[in-house]
Order: structure tokens, then sequence, then C-alpha cells
């Protein structure tokens, strides 16, 4: 399946910089964001110097409460940096734009909206021609794998469904930087696999930039080209460890000793930042604890 194509009034995919450009595709320059006033101000990202190249998976991972979360928002355009920047292509971020587009745990789809209804509500608000974002919709209801199921309604759906309708929602728009936030959080641990593996085959096909936030050490070190861990709030990059595995990437990588020392070496320093035991939610520690919900 190609890639989705340009269009004109629709930002196209461009994971690889135009010449001269420069490769680096988000940028936290010296980044701290306090919330509220004087009185009762808390920090909750600090001192955070970061840089995503164009194309890379970074996965962002650390406790409950630290400021992935936050730190996700300034790359969307929902909460803006105290002190420092964050530079998209190499300008400050002002807003939520086209080229970036957020999943969150939680689908959010309309009820009363079909499933491709739901897919192309975005792009057919912003103007993108029926043909066009039809063909777009075909193209990516076949790649989350949900041909036949363009005309169920979100009910008539699972968790693991419904989020798929999330990603080919969020990706309709041919988005350079896909942010998602505990995407599959809610989902349970078979689910979540076959989810990850979708995540690196959309990224095979689109190359969009991908910034993943997750609990989980094993879907961290899975899907990603760089994990960073955060620490306790006001969250820091404490480490950044590189998983140098090629993609595409199969469940051997699960089981091979590489992929258990990277997830060892995670494991020690995150159980470090949550504390003692962590407590129930904090940390999974692998598929085997990731939370059950639907699928
Ligand atoms: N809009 C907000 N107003 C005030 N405090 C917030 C807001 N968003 C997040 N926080 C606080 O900032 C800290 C970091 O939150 P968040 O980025 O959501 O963490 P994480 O995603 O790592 O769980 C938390 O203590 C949270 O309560
Ligand atoms: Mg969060």
């Amino acid at each position: 399946m190609s890639a989705i194509s340009s269009h004109s009034g629709v930002v196209p995919m461009r994971a690889v910089p135009l010449s001269g450009q420069s490769a680096d595709k988000v940028v936290f320059s010296g980044v701290s964001k306090t919330y509220g006033s004087k009185a009762a101000s808390m920090v909750a990202v600090e001192s955070f110097d970061v840089t995503i190249k164009a194309a890379e998976i970074v996965s962002i991972l650390g406790p409950t409460g630290c400021g992935k979360s936050t730190a996700m928002n300034m790359i969307a355009g929902f909460e803006f940096p105290s002190t420092g920047a964050v530079l998209l292509d190499g300008k400050p971020v002002t807003g939520p734009g086209p080229e970036r587009a957020v999943v969150f745990q939680q689908a959010a789809l309309f009820p009363w909206l079909s499933c491709l209804e739901n897919i192309v509500l975005g792009v057919k608000s912003r103007g993108m021609p029926r043909d066009e974002y039809l063909r777009r919709a075909e193209q990516l209801i076949a790649a989350v794998r949900l041909t036949g199921f363009e005309n169920h309604y979100p009910y008539q759906l699972s968790g693991g469904m419904q989020q798929r309708v999330q990603i080919a929602r969020a990706l309709i728009s041919g988005p350079e930087v896909l942010l998602m936030d505990e995407p599959f959080g809610a989902l349970d641990s078979q689910t979540r696999l076959m989810m990850q593996e979708l995540v690196l085959q959309l990224w095979q096909e689109y190359k969009p930039t991908i910034i993943f936030i997750t609990h989980d050490v094993a879907e961290a070190v899975f899907v990603s080209d760089r994990v960073l861990l955060m620490s306790r709030r006001p969250g820091r990059v404490k480490l950044s460890v590189e998983i140098d595995e090629k993609k595409p990437r199969t469940q051997d990588f699960i089981s091979s000793p590489r992929f258990v020392e990277l997830q060892k070496q995670l494991l020690t320093a995150l159980r470090a930042e949550v504390g003692e035991l962590g407590g129930p939610g904090q940390v999974s520690l692998n598929k085997a604890t990731a939370k059950t919900a639907d699928h």
C-alpha cells in the first residue's frame, strides 16, 4: 500500500526532511512548566532538553504524575512552556496544527457516527474533497484492519477496534508527528501486543515521528528507537536508552536476550524513581502485569 499522498490544502506526510531542512523534528530547549499561581504553583517539568529526529519513535516512560502528558501537550500546542522553548521544525509551537495528531487512551469517538464517519469527520470539516478523504479512509481502514467495519457504530466495536479507529482518524490528515498518550493503557495484554505491532507497521508505511507515552517498560522497548525515562516530578530526563534493534520487529525480539537486558535496565531505573514497591497502576513490569480491560 502506498503512503498517503499529499493534497493541496492538506499537510503531506513528510518523514524525511527536505534537503537543507533540519532533521530535528521536535526540540525541547531548557523547558520548564509550572502550573498554578505563585501561592499554589507546582513545577510539572523542569530542565527538559530533548531532541527528537524526524521519523524517530521515542517513548517516554516515567512514574505517574511526572509530567509525561505535560511534555506531550507542549508539542501538541495545548500547553506552553513557562521557560525555554518547544520547537517544531525549528519554530516555536504556538498552538495545535494539522501536522501533529494526538491519540489518547480513550478513543472518544462520536457514538452517533459510524466508524468511517468518525475517521473522516475532521478532514471533511477542514474542506478536504470527498474523493480524497474517502480514498485515504479506505487505505487507512485497511491498514488498521477494520475493513468490513466501516458502517459499524462505536458501541459495536471492541476497545482495541475503537483505538484503531482513533489511530486512523489521527493519520488521515497526514500528520508528520503522531503523539500517543498511553494509547493502549486500557487494553488487555493480548490486544496491546497486536496494537504495538500495528504501530510499527504504520510507521513502516507512513514514517511519522512518533512520541509514545507509556507506563509499560516492555511496550516502550518494543516500539521505540529510543526510550526516555523521566524522573519523579518535576520531570527531567533521567535516562535515555537507544533500542538498536532494526525494524520491522517481530515478537522474536521480545524473547531475545537483548530485549530482556534493555527491559531490566529500564525497569531498575524506573523502580528507583517510583520508590520501593511502586504501587498499583504506576509501573507495568511486563505485558503479563498490564491492566486488563476490554479489547
Ligand atoms: N492543567 C493542569 N493544571 C494543574 N496541574 C496540572 C495540569 N496538568 C497536569 N498537572 C499536574 O502536573 C503534574 C504532571 O502531570 P502529567 O503531565 O499529567 O503527568 P503524567 O502524564 O506523567 O502522569 C501532575 O502533578 C498533575 O497533577
Ligand atoms: Mg499522563
